[in-house]
């Protein structure tokens, strides 16, 4: 099988995956998975990126704090971070961002601070970021204006008119199983008017897993029913749209995925 499908966006060091990790992760490329950048969360999660980064020759990582994580952070995490990022299969700084979903999350202030402060990180180490925006579309918007990263809104949930300002300020766009769900309304405009060059395909596996098997575990090879239906809302082939994300994907993080 032609391996086309790149996830730019898994959590694999979930705790989803503790039963069948290993065996899981070796199946994927004979299931057509070209390469998957696995994303930190916390320093746990950055570390479980960085081991299976090391051990599986098409994964990548992506190491930073997510908005969830903010609260307690050591006072050097941002001198941590960069010893990590420097590592070479180290991509981007992620997942990074505000969310405002929940009341009990941090406060705005500190999740402001916390994103801009792994926003400088990443353009100083002339990496991309990949970016949480639940909720809190106009604060991420103001912050990436000012800040002009390169990187991915990653499962984006705004506006046509949202996409395009991000495509204007060259970046990516995110799209995963929410565009097979029936109720994708705006994600099903959003594919349908984003420009091919600046999509990219993604799980954020174990979660978000695409029609037939939504609300069951989710993994890479699954992507294939997402560019599925994003074919058939552009009148494109599945191959085109996963051919085009992995495109993408190898010019955003600067790789070059396996065949
Ligand atoms: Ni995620």
């Amino acid at each position: 099988m032609k391996r086309l499908i790149f996830d730019s966006h898994a959590h694999y060091d979930d705790e989803a995956f503790a039963p069948d990790r290993e065996e899981l992760l070796q199946s994927l490329p004979e299931k057509g998975v070209c390469t998957v950048v696995s994303m930190g969360a916390d320093y746990e999660g950055c570390k479980g990126a960085l081991d299976l980064a090391s051990r599986y020759s098409y994964i990548y990582a992506a190491v930073g704090i997510h908005p969830e994580n903010v609260a307690e952070l050591p006072s050097d995490y941002l001198s941590q971070l960069e010893e990590w990022a420097k590592q070479p299969k180290v991509v981007a700084i992620g997942e990074i961002g505000l969310d405002y979903h929940y009341k009990d999350m941090a406060p705005r202030e500190v999740q402001k601070k916390v994103f801009e402060d792994q926003i400088l990180l990443a353009k100083r180490l002339n990496l991309p970021i990949v970016v949480h925006d639940r909720d809190a579309h106009g604060d991420t918007m103001e912050i990436l204006r000012r800040h002009r990263p390169k990187g991915v809104v990653h499962c984006f949930s705004g506006s046509v008119e949202m996409m395009r300002e991000v495509v204007s300020l060259g970046m990516y766009i995110g799209l995963g199983g929410v565009v097979t769900f029936q109720n994708a309304r705006v994600a099903v405009e959003v594919a349908k008017e984003v420009p091919l060059t600046s999509l990219l395909t993604e799980t954020d596996a174990p979660y978000l897993a695409p029609v037939p098997f939504r609300g069951k575990r989710c993994d890479s090879s699954m992507i294939r029913y997402v560019a599925q239906r994003i074919g058939e809302i552009r009148g494109q082939s599945a191959d085109e749209i996963l051919l085009a994300a992995r495109h993408n994907a190898e010019t955003l993080f600067d790789i070059i995925a396996e065949e």
